[in-house]
């Protein structure tokens, strides 16, 4: 597998990152996950207009690190061996002696590869999910898609280890998002999500999840469900790049609704498929 690093295009194995990166001493670094179905970029701009805030939120130099990353996007998803996969996008703020300061002009380290997606098995519930409430001890911008993800992981470790997938995240009695995604709960006739701002990270799929919803008639209230709300929704739902619409069918090992993928996801997961076929036909991006 070929990745591209600083310019280069390099065989994984033989790629050399400096053991004074600031990604690997500080977690100084931002990074992007991108879907690309038959070959093609999922909302490739507004994924690369994130990575841009991302930088720009933490003070990285973009001169730094002069990169076309449409022209890197596009020559990755042409090497996924079945089209589909997800490609991963990370800027640190370079190698430099270890001080907490910025470096004077260290040039960003920038690398990327691209992942096919792991096909479930066929007859596999992929988009059905359970989740466990956890406080979010996370820091206070969410907002920033930094690699410094140790709460992350171990919120994650966390649902694991209580025999869940995913981790509600709960900060003054309202659930955010996910430790690895978005949240929506059905409460009532509306679908309800937590609003954009720094206690979540802006999902590019819950975007795309919001235009579909309004597509299909669906009301939509931005405001985070409590704890108490997303105990008694009819449907809970995440979002992400990676595992796309599922429906979370329990909760601290309780059901939601009914314990099965309700009628708001279906017709959100149905919605969802038949984008990114049209993204794979090249009609949508
Ligand atoms: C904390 C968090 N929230 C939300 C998301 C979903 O974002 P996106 O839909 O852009 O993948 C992710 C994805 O990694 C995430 O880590």
């Amino acid at each position: 597998m070929l990745v591209y690093l600083n310019g280069d295009w390099i065989p994984a194995d033989s790629a050399r990152v400096s053991v004074f990166d600031r990604g690997f001493i500080f977690g100084d670094s931002v990074y992007e996950v991108i879907p690309v179905y038959g070959h093609r970029t999922f909302r490739e701009a507004a994924h690369l207009a994130r990575l841009k805030a991302s930088m720009a939120a933490v003070g990285m130099d973009e001169r730094l690190g002069p990169v076309h990353w449409p022209t890197v996007c596009t020559r990755l998803a042409e090497t996924l061996p079945a089209g589909d996969g997800t490609l991963y996008l990370q800027v640190t703020r370079g190698a430099a002696p270890r001080q907490h300061a910025f470096p004077a002009n260290a040039p960003l380290t920038l690398f990327a590869y691209a992942r096919p997606r792991v096909s479930e098995p066929a007859g596999s519930a992929a988009s059905e999910m359970t989740a466990v409430l956890c406080d979010d001890i996370r820091w206070a911008r969410c907002d920033i898609k930094t690699t410094s993800l140790i709460a992350n992981v171990l919120l994650v470790q966390e649902a694991l280890r209580r025999g869940a997938d995913e981790a509600l995240l709960v900060r003054d009695g309202l659930v955010n998002e996910g430790a690895v995604s978005n949240v929506f709960a059905v409460c009532g006739e509306r679908l309800r999500t937590a609003p954009r701002n720094h206690l979540i990270l802006g999902g590019i799929t819950r975007d795309v999840v919001l235009e579909l919803a309004a597509g299909l008639g669906i009301a939509v209230e931005e405001r985070a469900p409590s704890q108490a709300e997303l105990s008694g929704a009819r449907e809970v739902l995440i979002t992400s790049s990676s595992r796309e619409v599922a429906a979370v069918t329990r909760i601290d090992g309780r059901p939601v609704g009914d314990g099965r993928p309700g009628p708001v996801f279906h017709r959100l997961h149905a919605a969802f498929e038949t984008f990114k076929e049209e993204v794979r036909m090249g009609r949508r991006m």
